[in-house]
Formats: structure tokens, sequence, C-alpha cells
């Protein structure tokens, strides 16, 4: 049984859009508790090769004092949120160029939002095959709607704004945590943003400066962890958490049995409760997010009787049920939608990690099956995990890298 405390790390999805938002400013931007993961290697290659400087150590420096330059392709097609240089390149330079963002394993992934908002500030916009490049003199501030909530369209134009000409609404605005911290660094950097009841409100200044900020706690590292301890632990106790970002999951997890105590940063989850089924509705913050759906997938199928899962961000997100069904879960999916029913246990076998989340859950099944598990392609889930098996390892799971 594992047991014993766990460092949550920084949040991942705070710290690209953050990287990124350093593009605004001449001045330096200083990051810290950014997690060491893949993605945001990826993101710092890009900054690099767009000419900044970049000094990592116990914090993240950038300085983005010249900007120019061609990223490599591959560092697009490494990561989705490359999109995320787009607005900001933009806004302080008046040209950007980022290819086709790769698509995930999770469904299509469109920019078609982020692009139409772009155009409607005044950016002309030219696609030549996978390219796409962007130019505007100066982006003008408007009112934005989303066709549906979008997470990084929501960053992306917030950065465009804080530099456009006038006031820009986003009356539609995504409201994760991970927004609110970037619109606090952009706020300590001088831009003027504020969270009104009929949207996001982003008044255009001539320039920004640099700044300090502290990346948030990843709150799905956290609910990760959460439930490896409902299903695999003595007890765990999960240090570095901000518990009001994990309200939904609180919930959900108390509804299905989990066994755990909250602190003003802690949370102790006990193992050896029974659990029990429940209908799960993915939905934008503040509801229980899309990244916790692979997750939850495996202790509900420990849960007596039959539960179900809906999954409206991403309705093909569920290529981990077919690896998890491999390993003797009884999951039936529809468009959209997945039943799972109770199983005694669960068999090692070899198993394919799919995405970073569906990775995480592959760990999650291994960790409480019977026998021994090898999942390939495990790359996929050192994108979004700083140290995962070494925080596996330390409270006393048996697991190791080929
Ligand atoms: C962000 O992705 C996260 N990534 C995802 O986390 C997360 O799953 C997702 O938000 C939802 O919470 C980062 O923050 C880097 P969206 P994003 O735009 O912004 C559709 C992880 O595991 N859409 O909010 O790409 C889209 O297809 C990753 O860390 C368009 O149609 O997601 C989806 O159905 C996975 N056109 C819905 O909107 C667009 O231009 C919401 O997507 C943009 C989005």
């Amino acid at each position: 049984m594992l047991q014993g405390p766990v460092e949550i790390s920084g949040a991942k999805n705070a710290s690209l859009p953050e990287l990124a938002a350093s593009l605004l400013t001449t001045e330096e931007v200083v990051l810290e508790r950014v997690p060491r993961v893949k993605d945001v290697e990826t993101m710092l290659e890009l900054l690099l090769e767009l000419g900044a400087e970049v000094h990592t150590g116990e914090k993240i420096r950038i300085r983005a004092q010249e900007i120019g330059g061609e990223p490599r392709e591959e560092l697009f097609s490494a990561m989705r949120a490359s999109v995320l240089i787009l607005g900001p390149l933009l806004a302080r330079s008046g040209m950007g160029e980022i290819l086709w963002p790769g698509g995930c394993s999770i469904g299509k992934r469109p920019i078609d939002f982020h692009l139409d908002a772009l155009k409607k500030m005044g950016a002309e916009i030219q696609q030549e095959g996978s390219r796409i490049k962007a130019r505007a003199k100066r982006l003008k501030g408007e009112r934005i709607r989303f066709p549906r909530i979008t997470v990084t369209g929501t960053e992306n134009i917030m950065m465009a704004a804080t530099l456009a000409k006038g006031e820009t609404l986003i009356e539609n605005p995504a409201r994760e945590p991970e927004v609110k911290d970037l619109a606090l660094l952009l706020q300590k950097m001088g831009a003027e943003i504020g969270w009104e009841k009929d949207g996001l409100h982003i008044e255009g200044k001539e320039s920004l400066g640099g700044a300090q900020h502290r990346v948030i706690p990843d709150r799905i590292e956290a609910g990760t962890f959460l439930v490896i301890g409902a299903l695999s632990s003595s007890f765990l106790l999960l240090k570095n958490v901000y518990p009001g970002h994990l309200t939904a999951v609180f919930q959900k997890a108390k509804e299905a049995g989990v066994d755990f105590d909250i602190g003003e940063n802690w949370i102790e989850v006990r193992g050896g409760s029974s659990f029990r089924s429940l209908i799960l509705e993915t939905e934008e913050y503040p509801g229980f997010p899309t990244d916790m759906q692979a997750q939850m997938m495996v202790l509900l199928c420990f849960a007596e009787g039959e539960s179900r899962i809906k999954e409206n961000i991403f309705p093909e997100r569920f290529r981990h049920a077919y690896e998890l069904k491999k390993m003797g879960a009884d999951v039936e999916i529809l468009q959209g939608k997945a039943i799972i029913r109770n199983v005694r246990k669960l068999k090692g076998t070899t198993v394919k990690a799919t995405d970073l989340r569906a990775s995480a859950s592959l760990v999650i099944a291994g960790l409480v099956a019977e026998g021994k598990t090898v999942i390939e392609d495990i790359f996929h889930l050192k994108r979004g995990y700083e140290d995962f098996f070494g925080k596996l390892r330390k409270i006393g799971a048996e697991i190791r890298e080929e």
C-alpha cells in the first residue's frame, strides 16, 4: 500500500500561457514554481528561437528584448499550446507566425475561435498549408463572444488585448484558475484587466513591464493523486494544494465514497473505502474538469453498480477506456458517453498510452491491478506531470521506466 507525503508541482496549464506572456514586454519576467515538464521545455525552446533570453534555475527568467526568428516546425506540432504565442506576438510586434498546432488524440483540436477573434480585432490572417501568418499594424479592442468557452482562446485574446487600442470585452471567458492566474501576472505587468458580470474587460495599454510571479499549484495533478490515494494507499498527504480550485472534484470524490480531509493547503486521502457509482459530466470550470475524467473512470471501475460519464468538452476523449478494457474493465463507449460497471479487479497486461491524462489513468490502473502492467508510449505522461514516477516511488510504488 502506498503511503506518505506528495509535493504537488506548479500548474502546467498556467505556466504555458504565462511563459508566452513574456513576449508582451521588453523587460524581464520571472516565474517561480514552473513545473519541469516536456510542454514547458517546448515553450521555452519556442521563446528562445523567437529571440528571447531564457534562464532556467530555481526560477525561470525570460527577457524578450528583441523578437524575430522562425522556430523549428516540430516545436509547434509537439504542443497544441504553441498557439498561445500568436496573440502576444501580434500585439507586441504586429506580426506572428505559427504552424497549425499539433493535434492530440482527444479529438480534433481546432483554433478557429482564436483566429476569428484576432481577425475581428483587425489582424490579417493568411494560411499557407499548415503555416498561419498573422499581421496587424495595431490590434483594436473589440467585443468578443466565442462560439463556446475556450481556455486557450480566452488566454490568447486576453494577452493580445493588453496592448490593443481601446477596450476588449470577452463576453464568455473561460474562468479556469489557470486563466485567472494569467490575468494576475498580466496585471502585475501593468495590464488593466477586470472580471465583471458581463465578462472579461481588458483596457489596451501602450506597453507592459516585467514582473515576478509564482505559478499556482496544479489542480489536475492534485486530483490525480487524490484518485491514486483512494485506490492504492493507506494514506497520502498531498501538499502545496489550493483546495478552492478542486471543489467539483471534491464533490464527486465524496459522492463516490472517497475518504479524505482538506486543509488550508493540503489534502489527506485514505484508501480502503468501498466506492459508490455515480453520474459524471465534464464541464468548463467550475464544473468537473475534463482533465480528470480518465482518472475518475479508473475509480468508477471499482464502484458498486453502474456509473455514467458524459464528456462534454472533448466527446472523443475515451481512448483510455479501450486500454482499461484490456485490463478487465467493464466499460461501454457510446458517442460522448461511457457506461462503467463494477468489476472486482483489474489484471495487469500491456497497454498503450494515448494522451496525457489517459497515461495517468493507466498508471493508476497499473498500481491497483493484479500483476504487472506495461504501459507503452509513456512519453505522453511526461508532457504534463513533473517527476511523476519519482513521486510514486517515494510513496512506495513499484514502477520503473525501460
Ligand atoms: C485547454 O485546452 C487545456 N490545455 C486542456 O488541457 C484542457 O483539457 C482544455 O483546456 C479544457 O479544459 C491548456 O490549457 C494548454 P478549449 P484548449 O479551447 O484551450 C473547442 C491537458 O491535459 N474549440 O477550452 O485547447 C475544442 O475542440 C490539456 O493538460 C474549437 O472548436 O481547450 C473543445 O471541444 C488537454 N475551436 C472546446 O472548444 C477553437 O478554436 C474547448 O476547448 C478552440 C476550441
